[in-house]
C-alpha cells in the first residue's frame, strides 16, 4: 500500500503529481485560503508523511494523534511551528529547507533596511495619492546607510551572507550569537558584541535568530530603550522574537527612529494591528524566501525528503 502523504498548501501541480507514482497524495485544495486548524488536527491522523508551511502549528498533541506519522517535511528553514522534541520521542523525523533560501533572504533584509531607511513606502505612497503637492528640503528626509553600523543578532547562514552584501556600503558589522564564529569573524573582517552593547552601538539593529523559548520576545522595552534614537531595527527571522506593542511604543514615542518586519507574531497579520498605523513602520507579508526560483529549491528539497523516506534511504535534509 502507498504511503498517505498529506500537502498542508496548495502546490504546483508540476511538483506534486510526479509525487503520485510513489504515493497516496492528498492536498489542501485552494490557494487563497490555508489550512484551518482544525484540518490539520483531522488530516494529520490519516497521513504517514506530512508536507507542512509554516503557519501550521505541529504541536505535541497534534503529534500524539497520529498514528501512522512517520515524517515532517517543513516548507521552510525555520521550524518553530514544529514541536521537534515531542516528534523525536516518537520515532518521526523532521525535515527542513536550509542553504538554498540564503541568499534570497539576505536580500529581502538588505532591501527592508534600504525601504525603512529612506523613507520608500511612506513617500511613495505620497506620490500614489495625489499628496505629494510641494518639495522641502527636509521633505522625507531618512537615514544614511553607507558608512553606518550593522548589528546582526543571530549570525548564521542569513546574517553572514547580509554580512556580505554590506561591503559594498562600507558598513561595519558586529554581531551577536551565544557562540562566537571565529573564522567567518576574520574571514568577513565583523566582530562579536555583548547584546546590550550591540544594541547601544548600532544604527541598523537586523535580527535573523530561530525563534525558541531563548529568543522569544528577546526585544522588548528595555532592549528598545538601549537603542540610538536614530537606530532602525529589522526584522525578518520571527515575529515573536520581538514584543509587538513594546516596539509600537518605542516607534510612536520616537525611542527609536523606524523598524521594518517581515514577520509577526500572528500571520496575516490584522489590518488593524497598531504597528500599520505608523508612518516609520514598514510592514512586508513574509517574503524573505519568495523567489520563484528559491520556492522552487525549497520545494524541491521537500521532495527529496519525501523521496529518501520512500525509498527507505537515509533520510535528507533531516533536523533531528
Ligand atoms: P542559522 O544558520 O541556524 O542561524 C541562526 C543563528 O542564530 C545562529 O548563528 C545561532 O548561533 C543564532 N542564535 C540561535 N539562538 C540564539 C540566541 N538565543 N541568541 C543569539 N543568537 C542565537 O539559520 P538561518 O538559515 O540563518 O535562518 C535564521 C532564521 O531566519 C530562521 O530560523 C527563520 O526563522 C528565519 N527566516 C525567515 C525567512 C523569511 O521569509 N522571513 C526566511 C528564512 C529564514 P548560536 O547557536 O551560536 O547562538
Ligand atoms: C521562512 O520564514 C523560513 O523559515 O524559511
Amino acid at each position: 500500500m502507498q504511503p498517505v502523504l498529506w500537502i498542508t498548501s496548495k502546490l504546483p501541480a508540476e511538483v506534486v503529481e510526479p509525487l503520485k507514482t510513489w504515493a497516496d497524495v492528498r492536498q489542501w485544495p485552494t490557494l487563497e485560503e490555508n489550512m484551518p486548524h482544525e484540518k490539520l488536527k483531522e488530516v494529520i491522523q490519516e497521513a504517514e508523511i506530512i508536507w507542512t508551511i509554516m503557519g501550521d502549528e505541529v504541536s505535541r498533541e497534534l503529534i500524539e494523534s497520529a498514528p501512522n506519522l512517520k515524517i515532517i517535511c517543513n516548507l521552510a528553514v525555520g521550524f518553530n511551528n514544529i514541536d521537534v522534541e515531542a516528534a523525536t520521542e516518537h520515532g518521526i523525523i523532521v525535515t527542513n529547507t536550509p542553504g538554498v533560501l540564503t541568499d534570497t533572504t539576505a536580500d529581502l533584509a538588505f532591501t527592508l533596511m534600504l525601504t525603512t531607511a529612506r523613507r520608500i513606502v511612506e513617500s511613495s505612497n505620497k506620490v500614489l495619492s495625489g499628496e505629494w503637492n510641494y518639495w522641502g528640503v527636509n521633505q522625507f528626509a531618512g537615514m544614511d546607510i553607507f558608512g553606518k553600523k550593522l548589528g546582526i543578532i543571530g549570525m548564521g547562514r542569513i546574517g553572514e551572507a547580509l554580512a556580505y552584501r554590506t561591503k559594498g556600503f562600507n558598513m561595519d558589522v558586529v554581531y551577536h550569537n551565544r557562540n562566537r564564529k571565529l573564522e567567518a569573524e576574520e574571514k568577513y573582517g565583523f566582530s562579536y558584541r555583548e547584546l546590550d552593547d550591540l544594541l547601544k552601538e548600532c544604527d541598523f539593529v537586523v535580527l535573523f535568530t530561530p525563534l525558541t523559548e531563548e529568543t522569544k520576545g528577546m526585544i522588548g522595552a528595555r532592549e528598545l530603550a538601549l537603542m540610538k534614537k536614530t537606530a532602525i531595527l529589522i526584522n525578518v527571522a520571527r515575529g515573536g522574537i520581538v514584543q509587538e506593542q513594546a516596539l509600537y511604543e518605542a516607534l510612536k514615542n520616537d525611542v527609536i527612529w523606524a523598524a521594518g518586519a517581515d514577520v509577526f507574531e500572528k500571520e496575516p497579520v490584522p489590518v488593524d494591528h497598531p504597528l500599520l498605523s505608523l508612518p516609520n513602520f514598514v510592514a512586508l507579508p513574509h517574503i524573505g524566501s519568495a523567489t520563484l526560483a528559491t520556492r522552487r529549491k525549497m520545494m524541491d528539497m521537500n521532495v527529496e525528503s519525501i523521496m529518501s523516506y520512500i525509498e527507505k534511504e537515509e533520510i535528507k535534509h533531516s533536523i533531528n
